[in-house]
């Protein structure tokens, strides 16, 4: 609420000062930022230890999965130590953040999830387990990555899985007299999953009682799996369709969760493809396959994306419809997010009054130019 007051406030205020509605409104939102962003653990050359910890407050260790049998985690030694490794490096930073670990992903798909909510004894092995996991390894949290509920049953079924977690947590934290682990989720990017299926809706009540907060994943709206166009892969805007930050954003207000518990999603990557003809070069321009990046994924990290233009002397275009950036050298095209874009999203998210952003993921910055950008913005 005082969110909105602000925001109403501004509206009337920024005909008498403009700079009093930015104060009023910064004090507001960097009470209690988010500034999160995920480590994947198989990165080459990025350990925790490399991570400016004065640019984040939450950071995530990408992935643990649960075995698909007894849904307890199996760490082994080798995994143990990369575990320890990770929460003690981060705790010890000056300043420390704290730690989750994330559970899934989108390699992990959906069939594991869909059976391990299914039941109340898999639920139960599960969060027994993830908590067991978190305090062994000394972790602060825990989070949800599910990529994606494919049914309204499994949507029920995660309103169930959240709610027993909630409990088991609290339960555990009284037991110990120790801080309850935080719980959040990694979430699509709108309150309606609309694509694989019928559209579901996620269930906003459980996840607004039980959860912390949820990452809404506001990037991957086009990429290698339509490589007939180009598109914005984070756009915040698109006139032409509900698929944007905008929307997301909005219908996740609407669904009820509480504008303290959003997180928006940021990419430190961009998208690419390889153009039809290299006159035509917009947003939407006909494309006939991905671009470079490993794997033929098309995906490549921002630093590599610096690093593409400057060697191919890129012609870098900032679009003001979507509010993103792309290059072309030839016939490749990137669309991306760099500090511009960025710096508009980060306004929109705290007009909005959200908690804060975070990125995927932390080791694909250019000299931590984005991070600093973004933490500096919602600091002021
Ligand atoms: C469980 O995982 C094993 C090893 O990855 C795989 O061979 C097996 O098919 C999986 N079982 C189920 C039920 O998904
Ligand atoms: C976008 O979403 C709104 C509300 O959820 C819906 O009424 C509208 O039909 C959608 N538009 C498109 C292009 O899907
Ligand atoms: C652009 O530069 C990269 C190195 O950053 C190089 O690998 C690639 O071949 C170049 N691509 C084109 C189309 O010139």
């Amino acid at each position: 609420m005082a969110a909105l007051k602000n925001y109403t406030l501004c509206t009337y205020a920024i005909l008498l000062t403009l700079t009093f509605c930015y104060s009023a409104m910064a004090s507001h939102s960097s009470s209690q930022a988010m500034k999160g962003a995920y480590f994947p653990s198989w990165a080459q050359n990025f350990t925790p230890s490399s991570i400016n910890t004065n640019l984040f407050t939450h950071i995530y260790y990408a992935f643990l999965t649960p075995n698909n049998v007894t849904f307890k985690f199996g760490i082994e030694h080798t995994q143990a130590l990369l575990l320890v490794d990770f929460t003690s490096t981060l705790h010890a930073k000056n300043p420390p953040v704290k730690t989750l670990f994330s559970v899934g992903g989108a390699a992990e798909g959906t069939v594991l999830f869909s059976r391990l909510a299914a039941d109340s004894w898999s639920r139960s092995n599960f969060i027994h387990s993830s908590i067991e996991v978190a305090r062994k390894f000394g972790f602060d949290g825990v989070d949800l990555d599910w990529e994606f509920p494919q049914s309204s049953q499994d949507m029920v079924n995660l309103a169930f899985l959240l709610e027993e977690w909630r409990v088991e947590v609290e339960k555990e934290a009284s037991a110990t007299s120790r801080p309850p682990l935080l719980l959040s989720a990694a979430v699509y990017y709108s309150a309606d999953v609309l694509f694989d299926g019928p559209p579901r809706a996620y269930p906003s009540a459980s996840i607004s009682k039980n959860l912390d907060w949820i990452n809404v994943m506001a990037y991957d709206y086009h990429g290698g799996w339509d490589p007939s166009a180009t598109g914005a892969q984070a756009a915040l805007f698109d006139p032409t369709s509900n698929v944007s930050t905008s929307y997301g954003l909005g219908s996740w207000i609407r669904s009820g969760v509480p504008r303290s518990k959003l997180i928006m999603g940021l990419p430190l990557y961009g998208r690419t493809w390889q153009l039809k003809d290299p006159t035509l070069h917009g947003i939407g321009a006909p494309a006939i396959d991905v671009g470079p990046g490993p794997d033929g994924t098309g995906v490549l990290t921002f630093a590599e994306v610096v690093k593409f233009n400057k060697d191919n002397k890129s012609k870098v275009v900032y679009d003001l419809t979507t509010v993103s950036v792309y290059s072309v050298a030839g016939t490749i095209w990137i669309g991306y997010d760099d500090t511009t874009s960025v710096t508009v999203k980060i306004g929109y998210a705290q007009r909005l009054g959200l908690r804060g952003y975070f990125f995927w993921a932390v080791n694909g910055d250019y000299k931590w130019k984005i991070s600093k950008r973004a933490s500096h913005l919602w600091s002021l």
